[in-house]
């Protein structure tokens, strides 16, 4: 194609695109996070649809993705201006922002019913153009089925969706690979909801204050969504915390088929037995880790594998998300490296 006809393709393809969004219809996009499964927020049965699609709790609301921070004075109340720092620093990107809600612009199924809402302003360019040319406000929750590993390219979003949507833009795989932080702005000191690709140090560095984060499992979750076990194949899953070594036993009976997920530099600990899935270069490759989890999960699930053991990475600021995820992937099952 040359320029001109392929401008028009894509024009013909975002008017499609347009029309579907205002019909009610849903769609996966692509986002530098994960794949969202798309809706006009505006629209309730819209939203029931993705709800009913994902098999996804009532009570437990979605992000609402915006290409403008104007879109926000439809249904947020003005920003504080340490939130509008934030947004400076940080948008477009992986980061979602917990504010009031205001009014009954947004469809109420949209936001559970809640008196805020999250929002996010993704940074991938088909996602951004795909906002930018419908103007709609995209209600999109991460487009897998409720409980599975989140989808990093189409094809994850076909796999679990097909027949359940409109269609789903195909684009390249997601960079960051897990989904966005989501920061609760609605007290004060700010609250980390769902660690992400921004660290709380960079948060705290741009607000010159500090910032809390749920640190016990055992208190109330403020993101409803945090207390259901997800990403997680069908199998058993288990962390391995300290990582793998040469003295790392694994507590298996002879007959069962084990995967391994790893980064590359473990291999070599590893008996050609063992179906392993590089997951990165060395141990200190988080962010390469993350881009690659949800897909190496996903390749287990699908395997013969009966049990699966993943490396535990040293927790330090950068890999906060990535064992964060690990964790609920595994529902907190882990064995300790001697
Ligand atoms: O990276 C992402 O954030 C992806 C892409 C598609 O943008 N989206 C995503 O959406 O991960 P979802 O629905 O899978 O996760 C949204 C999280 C849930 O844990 C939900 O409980 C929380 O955000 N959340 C949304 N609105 C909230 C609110 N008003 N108060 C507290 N938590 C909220
Ligand atoms: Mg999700």
């Amino acid at each position: 194609l040359n320029d001109d006809s392929k401008k028009e393709a894509i024009d013909a393809q975002l008017e499609e695109i347009k029309i579907a969004f205002t019909y009610g219809e849903i769609i996966g996009i692509p986002t530098e996070t994960v794949y969202g499964l798309a809706a006009d927020a505006r629209n309730s049965e819209a939203i029931h649809k993705v709800f009913n699609a994902k098999g996804r709790p009532g009570d437990n609301p979605l992000i609402i993705h915006i290409h403008s921070i104007k879109q926000l004075e439809n249904f947020t109340a003005p920003l504080d201006e340490r939130v509008t720092k934030l947004m400076e620093a940080f948008w477009p990107g992986p980061i979602s922002f917990i504010l009031p809600l205001t009014g009954d612009y947004l469809s109420s199924n949209a936001v559970a019913e809640l008196d805020s809402v999250a929002v996010r302003m993704p940074s991938h360019p088909v996602g951004r153009k795909i906002l930018e040319y419908t103007d709609i406000p995209l209600a999109a929750p991460s487009a897998n089925i409720s409980g599975k590993p989140s989808p990093t390219n189409a094809q994850h979003v076909i796999d679990d969706l097909e027949g359940k949507l409109y269609g789903v833009v195909d684009s390249e795989s997601a960079i960051y690979g897990i989904e966005s932080t989501v920061l609760d702005c609605t007290q004060f000191p700010y609250r980390i909801a769902r660690p992400g690709a921004v660290t709380r140090e960079e948060l705290e560095e741009v607000l010159e204050s500090e910032i809390d984060t749920v640190k016990d499992e055992s208190e109330k979750p403020i993101s409803p969504g945090m207390k259901y076990k997800h990403y997680a194949p069908s199998q058993p899953l288990i962390v391995i915390e300290g990582g793998i070594n040469n003295n790392t036993k694994l507590p298996v009976d002879r007959h069962q088929k084990v995967g391994i997920i790893a980064p590359e530099s473990a291999r070599e600990f590893i008996s050609e037995d063992i179906h392993f899935i590089g997951l990165c270069r060395d141990r200190d490759s988080y962010r390469e880790a993350a881009r690659n989890l949800y897909s190496a999960l996903r390749i287990m699930d699908t395997s013969d594998v009966d049990i699966i053991f993943i490396h535990g990475f040293d927790k330090v600021p950068e890999s906060e998300g990535l064992m964060n995820r690990i964790y609920k992937a595994t529902g907190n099952e882990v064995i300790r490296s001697e």
